[in-house]
């Protein structure tokens, strides 16, 4: 379907895939998981992408970029502090990942969410051809479906959250969690990630809204008196692993990885790679490091821990405090048992291009993602679905979305510094054929759900919607 008749499938997301940026293309990559999973997809379909290109009073005509049809909806200064930086991230981002910091509760922030929410369901409402499917995605928009609904009541809706759904006794601070519920229920279909997220998700209705839910799902009345099941379900998302093994078998990859072995020497190489978010638990893997150089249990030139973090969020104070103190650690180890000619710490504060992460990955002995709170981090099957040869260790949190299915990492608590530390020790020290036997059932799951499977698994769902 052509722009002038507007799109059949229309996906609207806080961020759009690309960042204005002073390029020669004029735009970057934007960072995430979420527009990695959803670059797959949208390419796929043809279909239109709404959603902010991270400019401050940008226009908001249509472009194409990166093979995709965007949409953009501009955000003014005041809007950047309050929607996002405020009630986007400082407020639903700590809520939903168990308070992890301390939400921010303001009314100013709440009101700049709403106007916010209002503009991309407008700015959807006009793109979406009659009868188009809207699937509109995560904590940033939860008001969408809703006022989406009420605008363009011929559409089919579709929510999916990308990250976790806390208990309601977290849930219930927010002092307008019930209109966040009400804007939810809008959707004809609402996803999470993990079946305790969707449980979650169901139990606040209850309590928020007094709804009665039945299965999986709920009967609701819209304002205009229309009667819908709206249904919610757990749909794990997933990585484009035949794209990345692609990717990894090529010539330049390899070549790449004969570079970093060069630059690395070599010593066994972990690995670490993340948004530099406090979720994250990047500091505990910096501990574990430390105390074991410490003990003595790793040698600091025997092997080297490769950290990269992309710079995120850096104007809300938690993100701010949290770099100064990584960095302060970073600092601290390496100025320990560094020598002259090496670091057993490399810290990089920078966004990796595809092919030099895609070698890291290739490289790396062992992968640590030990997030205290994680809706799924796709780093972990990045990893998996890179290891083409079945060798490498994944340690791995069991609070991500991810420890639901890859059960043959080797899961570990990240509040239990001494079990990260031997989880680490063990990982170092696998045999190749447990590596392989481990890494063969890894990568079996993460083909197998793949996020195009992920993605056809709910819009098929969501097209079989009772209307
Ligand atoms: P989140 O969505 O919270 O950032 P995920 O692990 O689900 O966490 O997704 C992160 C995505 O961003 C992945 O696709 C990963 O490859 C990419 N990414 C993370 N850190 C970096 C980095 N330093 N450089 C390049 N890409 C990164
Ligand atoms: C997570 C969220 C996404 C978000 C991404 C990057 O993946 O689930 O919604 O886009 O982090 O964060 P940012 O604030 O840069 O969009």
């Amino acid at each position: 379907m052509s722009a002038d008749e507007g799109f059949g499938l229309v996906v609207v997301a806080n961020r759009l895939p690309v960042e204005r940026a002073d390029t020669p293309q004029g735009w970057v990559r934007a960072p995430g998981g979420l527009v990695t999973a959803l670059t797959t997809v949208v390419r796929r379909t043809e279909g239109a992408w709404v959603g902010w290109d991270g400019s401050i009073d940008g226009g908001s005509s249509p472009f194409t970029a990166a093979g995709m049809h965007l949409v953009p909806v501009p955000m003014s200064q005041a809007e950047v502090t309050d929607f996002y930086d405020g009630f986007a991230n400082a407020t639903l981002w700590p809520l939903f990942h168990d308070v992890i910091v301390k939400p921010q509760y303001h009314r100013q922030t709440w009101a700049a969410y709403r106007a916010v929410n209002e503009r991309f369901a407008a700015q959807a409402a006009a793109v979406a051809a009659p009868g188009a499917t809207v699937w509109v995605h995560d904590y940033q928009l939860t008001l969408v479906p809703g006022l989406l609904r009420a605008r363009r009541p011929d559409l089919t809706i579709g929510f999916f959250n990308h990250i976790p759904f806390p208990p309601y006794e977290i849930f219930a601070q927010l002092p307008w969690g019930s209109v966040v519920i009400a804007g939810l229920l809008g959707a004809d279909l609402l996803g999470f990630q993990r079946p305790q997220d969707a449980s979650n998700f169901l139990r606040a209705c209850r309590r928020s809204l007094g709804a009665r839910t039945s299965g999986h799902g709920l009967d609701r009345v819209d304002p205009d008196g229309r009667r819908r099941r709206i249904r919610v379900r757990a749909y794990p998302i997933g990585v484009d692993a035949p794209g990345l093994e692609a990717q990894v078998r090529q010539e330049s990859t390899s070549r790449r990885v004969a570079e970093f072995r060069e630059q690395l020497g070599d010593r066994r190489i972990i690995l670490g790679v993340d948004r530099l978010d406090y979720t994250k638990g990047i500091s505990v893997r910096l501990r574990a490091m430390d105390e074991l150089f410490a003990e003595g249990r790793l040698d600091p030139d025997d092997v080297v821990f490769v950290q990269v973090a992309t710079p995120t969020r850096e104007r809300v104070d938690a993100y701010r405090e949290m770099r100064d103190a990584i960095e302060l650690a970073v600092g601290r180890v390496n100025g320990r048992y560094a020598t002259l000619s090496s670091a057993p710490i490399v810290y990089l504060h920078s966004t990796m291009g595809l092919p030099d992460l895609l070698a890291l990955y290739r490289i790396a002995d062992v992968m640590l993602v030990t997030p205290l709170r994680d809706g799924m981090n796709l780093v972990a099957k990045e990893y998996v679905a890179c290891r083409i040869d079945d060798s490498g260790v994944l340690v791995l949190s069991r609070f991500t979305g991810a420890a639901d299915t890859l059960t043959k990492a080797l899961l570990v608590n990240p509040h239990d510094i001494e079990g990260v530390k031997d989880a680490i020790i063990q990982a170092v020290g696998m045999p190749l054929r447990e590596q392989r036997a481990r890494m063969r059932a890894l990568r079996r799951e993460v083909r197998i759900h793949d996020v195009q499977s992920w993605a056809e698994g709910f819009l098929a769902d969501l097209a079989a919607s009772p209307s």
